[in-house]
């Protein structure tokens, strides 16, 4: 793999070291055959890069932030857009009934179902890979896939929207909109100020300039503005909010939470 679906293999590598950890605040089991399957044969695989200790504080606050999002959506449809190495559908509890799209990148999904099947366990839920390109036409090969946009659905855009320009992640967002039933659910990473920050100190270093040249900015400072107005009621969370419960130093960053109030709303008179 190259390029950004390479991207979740660091994401992978720092699950599997936070599994590894007695206090550990999520365990999954499976990052480290995905992250030993990508490594293998690879003369620079990317262990002990500046990459880890840089992003592992965010990346362990937002898959515990995450899980439990999901976990509490109340939605028996997950769609997960840009699902990379997430082995959620193999390690959370999930309501009878549940479906589960994982979205990403053909090469990206192929990988990781080779691993899967090597791996010869089952999903706690009806796990639906769909190949896309999330800046093409995405949501008709969700619809072909089996999802069914009359039921509310959890959806989770993590560790995406950064590597898509401002005008793709506002077309995905309003693209996620327009399959939305009232009561669904939306989550992603949001904190505009960090995110600037960020990418200076990565831009700083030289081992981390290939991943800062995969970021194209994301959604931008009027997300929550622009969900507002499609009829989500957003919320915005300071990772430094979580540090108590979690029992760790706070990176920096924060999360962004939505519920569908009506999706009709457009259309309803003032
Ligand atoms: C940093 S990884 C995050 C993966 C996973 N959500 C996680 O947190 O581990 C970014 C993911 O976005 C996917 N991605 C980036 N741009 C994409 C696009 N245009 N279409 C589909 N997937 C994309 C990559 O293939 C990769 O799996």
């Amino acid at each position: 793999m190259n390029g950004v679906a390479r991207t979740a293999v660091g994401a992978a590598r720092l699950r599997a070291r936070e599994s590894e950890r007695p206090d550990r605040l999520f365990d999954d089991p499976y990052a480290g055959a995905f992250v030993a399957a990508a490594d293998a044969g690879q003369a620079d695989a990317g262990r002990g890069s500046g990459a880890g200790d840089l992003f592992s504080d965010h990346l362990v606050f937002r898959t515990r932030f995450f899980d439990d999002y999901l976990s509490g959506s109340g939605c028996d449809q997950v769609v997960l857009p840009a699902a990379g190495l997430d082995s959620r559908a193999f390690r959370l509890d999930w309501p009878a009934g549940t479906r589960l799209f994982e979205l990403d990148l053909p090469e990206l999904l192929a990988f990781k179902d080779g691993v899967l099947r090597e791996l010869d366990t089952t999903a706690r839920c009806e796990r639906v890979p769909v190949p896309v390109d999330l800046r093409e036409d995405w949501p008709g090969s969700l619809r072909a896939a089996g999802f069914d946009p009359a039921r509310p659905t959890a959806w989770l855009a993590e560790g995406l929207l950064i590597y898509l320009s401002p005008a793709e992640a506002g077309r995905l967002l309003d693209g996620i909109g327009a399959l939305s039933a009232a009561g669904s659910r939306l989550a992603f990473e949001y904190a505009p100020g960090a995110a600037a920050a960020l990418a200076e100190r990565v831009t700083a270093m030289p081992e981390l300039r290939r991943i800062a040249t995969l970021w194209k900015g994301g959604p931008g400072e009027d997300a929550v503005a622009r969900l507002e107005a499609d009829g989500w009621r957003a919320r915005t969370v300071d990772a430094s909010t979580l540090a108590t419960r979690y029992g760790r130093r706070a990176p920096s960053g924060g999360f962004l939470t939505a519920v569908r109030s009506d999706a009709d709303h457009r259309n309803s008179p003032e």
